[in-house]
């Protein structure tokens, strides 16, 4: 497949996504997109006579992008405030919603909604949806279906860090149940189930403490378990979904961040501000690996990435919007 545009680490494919993310050959640990509203103006946002036909095709990219994501991925989705709540129900179909981000524009917006207008409140918000992979990271709820999801995503995400710790057990000589049985002993539990079976089994994996990690190491005696804690910790917070605020960063789910500036208004109608998509990208995308964005419009995604020493794929069906990307692109990254 051939890019429309490609220089340090940032690809440009121009197409529709769906097909192009088919023939990617690449996974990713964030995507971060913006597609079509179904509301704003754009020539691209006219394209559905109605809403089952929106859904329609919200359903397709969905699974599209999916099938492009690793198990501890994160989705970020944008989406207009009245249509949300659909969308997220629609996506949550396929992986597990984290946040309905409200990202707040300046209020002096609201003076351009005229009240002889309005028929109902105007917007000075959109919403950012935050998904992950089910059971990435998160507890299971309980849902039908969900512990099992869960227990698949959870046993591919920490599969290095369960394999090493059962290893080490059958190196020891010992079965799950031994360690079971020395763990009742332990801590004078009733029943001889118990969070034993969770350090070596995929279904409900978890990590021991630093406490009963050493503990097991006692347990097992001999020359097992020689890896320190410290080690193990930090590869599971390598496997695990990536979300690093830093001090000073908005913590909760309510953004305020201006809108695009005259300058990031290239011939593109819905750009988004960069400085909102270099914090999204700042927060959860794990450095030096790569985004994808399959709704690319003008690029902001791609340059945002680019800027924060990310990779960037992004895919972009018109092409004047992939020539007003690529000029972007090559502007600014001439550095
Ligand atoms: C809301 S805009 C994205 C704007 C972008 N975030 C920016 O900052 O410029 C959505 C974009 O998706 C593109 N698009 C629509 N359908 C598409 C598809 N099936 N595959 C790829 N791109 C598509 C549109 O041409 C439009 O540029």
């Amino acid at each position: 497949m051939t890019p429309y545009f490609a220089q340090d680490g940032v690809t440009l494919h121009h197409g529709d996504c769906r097909e192009i993310l088919q023939g990617l050959g690449q996974q990713f640990q964030t995507v971060l997109t913006d597609p079509p509203y179904g509301k704003v103006r754009g020539d691209f946002d006219q394209a559905w006579t109605n809403r089952r036909a929106m859904l329609a095709d919200v359903t397709q990219w969905r699974d599209a992008i999916v099938d492009r994501m690793t198990a501890n991925a994160t989705l970020w989705w944008f989406a207009w405030p009245s249509l949300a709540g659909m969308i997220e129900a629609h996506i949550a179909e396929r992986l597990n919603p984290l946040a309905h981000v409200v990202w707040k524009k300046p209020a002096s917006l609201a003076q351009k909604h005229s009240p002889e207008i309005l028929r109902a409140p105007g917007p000075e918000t959109e919403r950012i949806l935050m998904f992950e992979q089910y059971g990435a990271d998160s507890w299971a709820l309980g849902e039908t279906g969900y512990a099992h999801k869960c227990d698949e995503a959870r046993g591919m995400v920490f599969e290095p860090l369960r394999a090493y710790l059962a290893a080490e057990r059958d190196r020891a000589g010992f079965s799950t149940r031994q360690v079971a049985e020395a763990y009742q002993q332990k801590t004078g539990s009733r029943t001889v189930t118990g969070m034993a079976g969770h350090w070596f089994n995929s279904v409900q994996w978890s990590l021991p403490t630093e406490e009963n990690y050493y503990w097991l190491r006692g347990l097992f005696g001999g020359d097992v378990l020689r890896r320190e804690y410290e080690d193990l910790r930090r590869e599971y917070e390598d496997l695990r979904r990536y979300f690093a605020l830093k001090t000073g960063q908005p913590k909760t789910d309510i953004w305020e961040f201006p809108i695009a500036t005259t300058d990031e208004r290239l011939g593109h109608p819905t750009p988004k501000p960069l400085a909102l998509i270099r914090f999204m990208i700042d927060i959860s995308v794990r450095p030096q690996t790569a985004i994808l964005d399959p709704f690319a419009g003008s690029g902001t995604t791609l340059l945002a990435a680019r800027l924060e020493g990310r990779q960037a794929v992004g895919i972009e069906i018109s092409e004047r919007y992939c020539e007003i990307a690529a000029n972007r692109l090559r502007q600014k990254l001439l550095f």
